[in-house]
């Protein structure tokens, strides 16, 4: 597997600039390394345009005859590094999201039940969290009506992709972005709205697995004012370094404490965090509170509801890493688990970190109540238990 090389960037810019040596040195060039194949466009723009775009080329809105692109791959590298005609939008490179990140996604399934009916779960909840992301991003929202309009036209014309296999689903993906091809730094005068849809199985091969969990203490998801709480491109891409640190460290996922404290669990990877304090009917379930910097998950909100419908104490609150460890070190917090569309409930089964400690959750084993919150929430996904709340929304 090729690794990522990074010269001169393997600590960051602070620590560049404490350490007295110059942040921009000067580099020595090696010209064979740039070995770029250059195929002209052999009808360039005519030189009458060109001279009138030059004339007024204001900011970012005209583009050269050419570019150029290489591509990498994990097996190959860099490579195919190629000078090519650019048709004079730039192939449409410009565009506001690739450069800006004006781009926000949701994720919701839909689920075949056993009668052969198609269902999705609390799709106003992803759509209002869509345009509340739309808000924080300068887009447009999209309309409600258009939102989940979108996802019945496109389950009922690819219906026969939804499995009839209770632990398969069709992943739906609503995504919005800044599409216009210009370069100035504004929200986007064209916007684009596309559903697409996949057919997924369990999430974490395996079935229900306790996960590895790494405390991230070097990188912090999102800051107060920051986008924490929407679905923005940016969060994730911000998110992957993190991540393949974890794995560097033998974890599976990611958990993230606040920005200014560095004390309080906010997340994990792509999923909220529940933490069961105690046993049995006398349990307390808790879950770090909405700070405006994580992110609102539909299944966070839905298993506050069912936990409190199965008679448990529900809290929303602050947990400290350290609390989590005298917690589960003493036995007061029995169960962790994660919990988000993509796999519903996973349970934590140990935790690592670089100064906080290392510590196993009970036995390591998915806890009785983490299941049984699983089950309580799949049942109604799957219509095998009355959906009181009204969640399910029949598509065909
Ligand atoms: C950062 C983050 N937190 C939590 C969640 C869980 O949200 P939901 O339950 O709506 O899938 C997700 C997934 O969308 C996420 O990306």
């Amino acid at each position: 597997m090729t690794q990522y090389v990074h010269p001169g960037l393997d600590i960051s810019a602070a620590d560049i600039v404490k350490s007295g040596k110059p942040l921009y040195p000067r580099v020595p060039r090696d010209s064979d390394a740039a070995s770029i194949k250059v195929e002209p466009d052999v009808t360039p723009t005519p030189v009458e345009r060109r001279n009138e775009i030059l004339a007024a080329p204001g900011f970012g809105k005209y583009f050269t005859d050419h570019l150029v692109m290489a591509t990498w791959t994990r097996e190959a590298g860099w490579g195919d590094a190629r000078l090519v005609g650019s048709d004079s939008s730039a192939g449409g490179h410009a565009m506001n999201a690739l450069h800006y990140g004006q781009s926000i996604f949701e994720g919701l399934k839909a689920y075949r039940q056993e009668d052969g009916s198609v269902w999705t779960f609390r799709p106003e909840a992803n759509s209002l969290r869509f345009q509340r992301s739309a808000y924080r991003l300068a887009l447009p929202p999209v309309p409600t009506d258009l939102f989940i309009g979108a996802i019945e036209a496109l389950v009922r014309q690819d219906i026969d992709w939804v499995s009839d296999d209770p632990e398969k689903s069709l992943y739906l993906r609503p995504l919005e972005f800044g599409a216009e091809n210009a370069l100035g730094v504004k929200p986007s005068d064209k916007v684009q709205f596309v559903l697409i849809a996949s057919p997924v199985g369990a999430y974490f091969s395996g079935g229900v697995k306790p996960v590895k969990v790494w405390i991230s203490e070097e990188f912090v998801r999102a800051a107060p004012g920051g986008t924490g709480e929407a679905k923005c491109a940016g969060n994730y891409a911000a998110s992957l370094l993190a991540q393949q640190d974890a794995a560097a460290k033998g974890c599976d996922q990611v958990v993230w404490m606040d920005a200014l404290e560095r004390r309080y669990i906010e997340e994990m990877g792509g999923m909220n965090l529940f933490f069961v304090y105690g046993f049995g009917a006398d349990a307390r379930v808790v879950t770090p509170a909405l700070t405006g910097t994580l992110l609102p998950g539909v299944t966070r909100d839905s298993l506050l509801t069912l936990a409190g419908d199965l008679g448990y104490a529900v809290e929303e609150g602050k947990i400290s890493v350290d609390q989590w460890r005298e917690g589960a070190t003493s036995g007061e917090i029995t169960e962790v688990f994660a919990c988000g569309t993509a796999a519903v409930i996973t349970p934590v089964g140990s935790v690592e970190s670089k100064n906080y400690g290392s510590w196993t959750m009970g036995n390591g084993e998915p806890g009785p109540i983490s299941m049984q919150l699983r089950a309580a929430l799949v049942d109604i996904q799957t219509g095998h238990a009355p959906d009181v709340h009204n969640w399910m929304h029949r598509i065909s």
